[in-house]
């Protein structure tokens, strides 16, 4: 039985420790749910082009351009199914012939109905979110932690809604809330693996989409509908693959276990996009 133990004070991803050289293939195999689109999609389209071998599951499966690539193994899977969800996994390690993950990204995620006041929102949906957005990070860490090889490093697609409540946001930040907790809980229980519930914001995805359907009535979120058209305000699904894994690769002394904010660890780290359009011009 393992032993429970304080968390290590302090974390440096696997990558910002390996050798300049060999950083991009230091996250090993890699599991990312919700792969059929967004930040998912986009995140493995990037590690496949790093030379990963890339599993994701989602209940549609990734599009033509992604499911050819002879690194991938995609499984078609409900998160919210729990008893499948292990069996999915399992199926995964199979046919990618490896016993486990050394980095896992807990990404799928869902908002819900659009943004209502709290008392609107019906009960049932109130439950679906937590259901995914918890319930289905749970039944993937089960699963990996199952499995013969321990992941090494597990990233939640987190939230600030989780920290920080909006009107008309009831469902997401509550289930974003319990992610994090979730997450400590697991990195309590779980020291020798690194857990990061990375707060990824404003990306423009279908989920980014219905978080700013929101009126007047609700002024923050319409207040961040107004932002969200001016230049920059969001970024695209690649751009922000490109900073977690430039937070991967180059972030130093995180607090294991602990909510960041992607934007916060982004100015303490050089910008991934700034380096792309160097590397392109070369
Ligand atoms: N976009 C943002 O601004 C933003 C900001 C902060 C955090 N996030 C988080 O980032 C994560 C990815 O979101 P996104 O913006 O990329 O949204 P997205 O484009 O809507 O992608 C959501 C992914 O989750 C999968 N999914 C949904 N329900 C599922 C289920 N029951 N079982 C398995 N997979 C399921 C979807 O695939 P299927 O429909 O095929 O199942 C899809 O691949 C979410 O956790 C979200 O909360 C997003």
């Amino acid at each position: 039985m393992r032993q429970a133990t304080s968390p290590a004070r302090s974390w440096t991803p696997m990558a910002a420790t390996a050798p300049a050289s060999s950083r991009a293939r230091a996250m090993g195999n890699v599991l990312v749910t919700g792969i059929s689109s967004g930040i998912g999609a986009a995140l493995a389209q990037a590690l496949l082009r790093r030379g990963h071998r890339v599993c994701g599951l989602s209940r549609r499966l990734p599009d033509a351009a992604l499911a050819g690539h002879p690194s991938l193994h995609a499984i078609s899977a409900d998160l919210t199914d729990f008893a499948l969800v292990a069996p999915a996994i399992r199926q995964l390690c199979d046919r990618a012939g490896i016993a486990g993950f050394d980095t896992v990204f807990a990404n799928a995620g869902t908002f819900g109905p659009p943004p209502a006041r709290a008392e609107r929102v019906a009960a049932q949906d109130f439950m679906a979110v937590l259901a995914l957005n918890a319930g289905g990070v749970k039944a993937t860490l089960d699963a990996c932690l199952s499995l013969p090889q321990r992941p090494r490093q597990v990233i939640a697609s987190a939230s600030i809604s989780g920290q920080r409540q909006r009107a008309g946001m009831l469902s997401y930040a509550t289930s974003k809330a319990a992610l994090n907790a979730l997450m400590m809980t697991y990195q309590i229980e779980n020291p020798d693996i690194f857990f990061l519930p990375l707060g990824l914001c404003n990306v423009a995805t279908p989920l980014g989409q219905v978080t700013i359907q929101a009126g007047p009535e609700l002024p923050e979120l319409y207040a961040l509908r107004q932002r969200a058209g001016q230049p920059g305000y969001v970024v695209t699904p690649d751009e922000r693959a490109a900073h977690i894994l430039a937070v991967l690769d180059h972030a130093r002394g995180l607090e294991p276990g602990r909510f960041r904010e992607i934007r916060d660890l982004l100015k303490s780290i050089p910008d991934p996009l700034q380096q792309k359009v160097i590397s392109d011009d070369q």
